[in-house]
């Protein structure tokens, strides 16, 4: 519609503009509809999972039992056994996961042989859903055998109850399918023996999921939290860390190698987060890898997201090892780079080569077309730029198109950050990974932080960051969401610059977590997303493919001026304006846009507005709708565009271009 014909569109006014305050001169700020100045990465706005927080094994990983392999170092961890328990590992059917049960009958009729597994803070059951129990079993001598599988509620009564049959000397997996009958946030799973002769059976790998998993893959993941990462329509999945990529110890860091193939034989491996917080200890977090490398990528395809993996390069966690004995030296290195070659040949080989052939074996013949690598999380010191050197050299020799990461240390600014960059430019790295968790007063005051970084180094991942809000214990508050959406006008307007963008960390749960602020918080049976998701969704769905030229009357951009930041994106394929705004201050704001060049518009736009009567507010699993933006459309008949912001608040407006 041309603008002279607006006035018609009167008549279907929906809602107003929010009227001028009057209270003072208004911001004047010019959006250049014509002229962009950089495109957007389709990848930018993305995810970074990390297995802390009960993330993975407890979280995402919908494996409801702790310990299913005996392989804690207390073999019974996380088990009650009751009666004639043994743990075994002679002829054990994974060699990498070696222990095993043995039950016996207790020989008398009332004597009760079995085990009781706690799962991870207790077991979620759904009222009238499926579960699916599996394990590996044999029994001595060629007789069937019986055991009994319950479900257990909080008042310790069964819930659910069924047999299963199980017959044969060798090695084999049983499984069967049984139905909650109502809901159960802390329930247990019980198994008895029943025979109550003097033989005995042989449990191995005991697993319980729901059936309902994402996409109904057997060794699946958990829906909710699933679609809650799927809603954020997110461009990148890093994963699998974060410090666990560099474990406690070189012995105790995530090797992908041990992720994949047949998910029993998967070595357990330590969790770096056990120990981390002596105030949080969880000394039963390990990582069974159960979500491993494939269901990553396969997680990354069916969320529409790239994945982009990090792997060690050969130094352990830096914060807890001083001495370089902890680290592989440079002799040492050859395995840690093999693993990176070998990774990319996993993830995009044809079938015939080694790792090609494995993806295929494990249901994905296609490759996952994988393109970005980390090598290295938060590194520091000459040892990390000597050793990233290596990896450089031999992937851009084998894989010239794979984006390399290098680290710029664990914080946005000092010393190590002030070496490592010139560093990564020196070893012309792709992107350099950024990562700031700071006060929302940093952020804040940061927005204009990328403006006049080099256009011609390399570009920006701001992979891990975070408002920390000390004062409220580092509560996912508005005040904390609405400081990294001022924030995040900045990353928009520079999307030349930062190529790539990931909150962190992603999953909590609300009772066994080592780290907070994160994106998402869950228990056993629901979850809810903090109002940090909020803005990293706006921006993500609204990330649009252009970045316009934009400027206040200083003829700069707007990133904090009066407590006020803009930016506006042009999305070529919706064909729409969009115009990202934040009001930072105790005040309202008056505005006046002039949409220059603008020349046909539709005048029904979309306003979706993210305001909070107070800024200490949060959602929580109760109140999981608390913060949340509100949708609207409004009725732009005139321009320059005038409005008022409420204080506090941040806006998206989303203007259609077609006619
Ligand atoms: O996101 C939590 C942790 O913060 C990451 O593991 C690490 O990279 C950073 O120190």
């Amino acid at each position: 519609m041309k603008r002279s014909s607006v006035s018609r569109w009167l008549l279907l006014l929906m809602v107003a503009l929010p009227a001028l305050s009057m209270t003072a001169q208004p911001v004047e700020w010019t959006v250049n509809t014509r002229k962009t100045i950089a495109d957007v990465n389709p990848d930018m706005y993305g995810i970074f999972f990390e297995d802390i927080n009960f993330g993975a094994d407890g979280g995402l990983y919908a494996e409801l039992v702790k310990n299913r392999s005996f392989e804690f170092p207390q073999s019974l961890m996380g088990w009650k056994s009751f009666g004639r328990v043994e743990v075994l590992t002679q002829d054990a059917p994974f060699d990498r996961n070696p222990h095993y049960v043995r039950l016996q009958s207790s020989g008398h009729p009332h004597k009760h042989t079995g085990l009781e597994n706690e799962g991870f803070c207790g077991i979620g059951f759904h009222q009238d859903s499926l579960y699916r129990f599996s394990v590996w079993a044999r029994t001595q001598g060629d007789e069937a055998q019986r055991i009994r599988v319950e479900f257990i509620d909080e008042s310790n009564a069964v819930m659910a109850r069924k047999s299963m049959k199980i017959q044969g000397e060798n090695w084999k997996k049983y499984s069967m399918e049984m139905k909650a009958t109502r809901m159960v946030n802390k329930g247990k799973l019980r198994i008895f023996y029943e025979n109550r002769n003097t033989q005995a059976i042989d449990l191995e790998h005991i697993s319980l999921f729901p059936k309902a998993t994402w996409n109904n893959h057997e060794n699946g993941l958990r829906h909710d939290l699933v679609q809650a990462l799927a809603d954020l329509k997110p461009g990148v999945l890093r994963f699998p860390g974060g410090c666990i990529v560099e474990g406690t110890d070189l012995a105790t860091r995530y090797q992908w190698k041990h992720s994949v193939g047949a998910v029993e034989n998967r070595p357990l491996n330590e969790n770096r987060w056990q120990y981390t917080f002596a105030h949080r200890l969880f000394p039963d977090y390990y990582q069974s890898y159960g979500l491993g490398f494939y269901e990553y990528f396969l997680l990354a395809e069916e969320i529409g997201a790239t994945a982009l993996p990090v792997l060690s390069c050969g130094l352990a966690c830096q914060y807890q090892n001083n001495d370089m004995s902890a680290h592989a030296s440079m002799e040492d290195l050859q395995p840690f780079v093999q693993d990176a070659l070998d990774l990319i040949e996993f993830a995009n080989g044809t079938i015939d080569t080694q790792w090609g052939a494995l993806r295929a074996e494990m249901g994905h013949p296609a490759p996952f077309n994988m393109k970005y690598l980390a090598i290295g999380n938060e590194q520091w010191g000459a040892e990390y730029p000597e050793r990233l050197q290596v990896f450089v050299k031999a992937i851009r020799a084998q894989y010239p198109d794979i984006q390399i990461i290098g680290s710029s240390g664990p914080s946005a600014d000092g010393e190590k950050f002030d070496y490592l960059w010139p560093e990564m430019k020196r070893l012309q790295v792709d992107l350099v990974d950024e990562h700031y968790y700071k006060s929302p007063e940093w952020f804040l005051a940061n927005a204009a932080r990328y403006d006049n970084y080099d256009r011609k180094g390399p570009k920006v991942f701001a992979g891990e960051y975070a408002a920390h809000d000390a004062p409220s214990a580092k509560a996912n508050n508005f005040k904390s969401a609405l400081a990294e959406a001022c924030f995040m006008t900045g990353l928009e307007r520079n999307a030349d610059v930062v190529r790539l963008a990931t909150y962190a960390p992603l999953f909590a749960h609300v009772e066994a977590w080592q780290w907070n602020p994160d994106l998402i918080w869950f228990d056993n049976l629901r979850s809810v997303k903090s109002v940090n998701w909020y803005v990293q969704q706006l921006y993500s769905q609204y990330k649009g493919t252009q970045v316009c030229q934009t400027y206040s009357s200083d003829k700069q951009a707007l990133s904090g001026q009066d407590g006020l930041y803009a930016s506006a994106v042009i999305d070529k394929e919706k064909h729409q304006l969009i115009l990202k705004l934040a009001n930072a201050n105790e005040q309202p704001k008056d505005w006046s846009i002039a949409l220059k060049s603008l020349k046909e518009y539709h005048p029904q736009a979309k306003l979706i507005r993210l305001e909070s009567s107070n800024e200490l507010l949060e959602n929580t699993l109760d109140a999981p709708y608390t913060v949340v933006p509100k949708e609207e459309t409004i009725l732009i008949d005139a321009l320059p565009l005038q409005l008022s912001m409420p204080a506090k608040s941040f806006w998206v407006i989303v203007l259609d271009l077609t006619k």
